[in-house]
């Protein structure tokens, strides 16, 4: 099954607004992007200034527009403040697989955000795009990241290797029929 992410999906949670990223997020999604403690167990392109996240967010909304990927700013319903990001990509259609990727700023971890975001985005994994795996590749020291996909019953692969990122565990989570 192909996905089609038109128009745009957007989720609510009893405290969230999981919507659409759009240019008028450069600065928030700079301060995530560069935040030591959100890159701590991370690797990735650490933008250097906004020219650079508003090519990041370009990206993400090509990825996006070709129904390669599906990718959320979580949104404070108090605030309108912008907390964290999640998505679902490196799609395997043919097996009903998707990886899930999720940050959240410092200011806002510890307050059940995450875990509130996470639980909304494998549903909508699970029941609209109806997939059946989804894993995450987290770095085997991020403990908070680990409790979270715990407490969603992902497992842990200890057969498994990311190649490249050996010190990234991976974790599976399947729906059976
Ligand atoms: C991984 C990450 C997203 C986890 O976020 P988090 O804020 O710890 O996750 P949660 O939102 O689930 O918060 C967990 C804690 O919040 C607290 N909490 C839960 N609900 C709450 C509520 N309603 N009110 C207040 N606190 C609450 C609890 O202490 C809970 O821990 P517990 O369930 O063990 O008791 C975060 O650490 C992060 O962004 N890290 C940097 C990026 C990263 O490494 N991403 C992963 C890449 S693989």
């Amino acid at each position: 099954m192909s996905y089609n992410f038109s128009p745009f999906p957007v989720l609510e949670t009893e405290r969230l607004l999981l919507r659409e990223i759009n240019l008028d997020d450069t600065k928030a999604v700079f301060g995530l992007r560069t935040s030591k403690d959100v890159n701590a167990f991370i690797t990735r392109d650490i933008p250097k200034n906004l020219a650079q996240t508003r090519g990041f967010i370009d990206s993400i909304s090509n990825l996006v527009a070709e129904n390669n990927g599906i990718f959320w700013v979580i949104q404070s319903d108090l605030n309108g403040e912008l907390l964290g990001t999640i998505g679902l990509r490196n799609f395997k259609i043919e097996d009903d697989y998707a990886e899930i990727g999720y940050e959240i700023h410092p200011d806002y971890q510890q307050r059940g955000y995450m875990n509130e975001a996470f639980q909304e985005v494998l549903k909508f994994g699970f029941q609209q795009m109806k997939l059946k795996t989804i894993e995450a590749f987290t770095h085997k020291n991020n403990s908070p990241s680990i409790a979270l996909l715990e407490k969603h019953s992902f497992v842990f692969q200890p057969e498994r290797i990311d190649e490249g990122f050996e010190d990234n565990h991976i974790y599976k989570l399947v729906v059976s029929d």
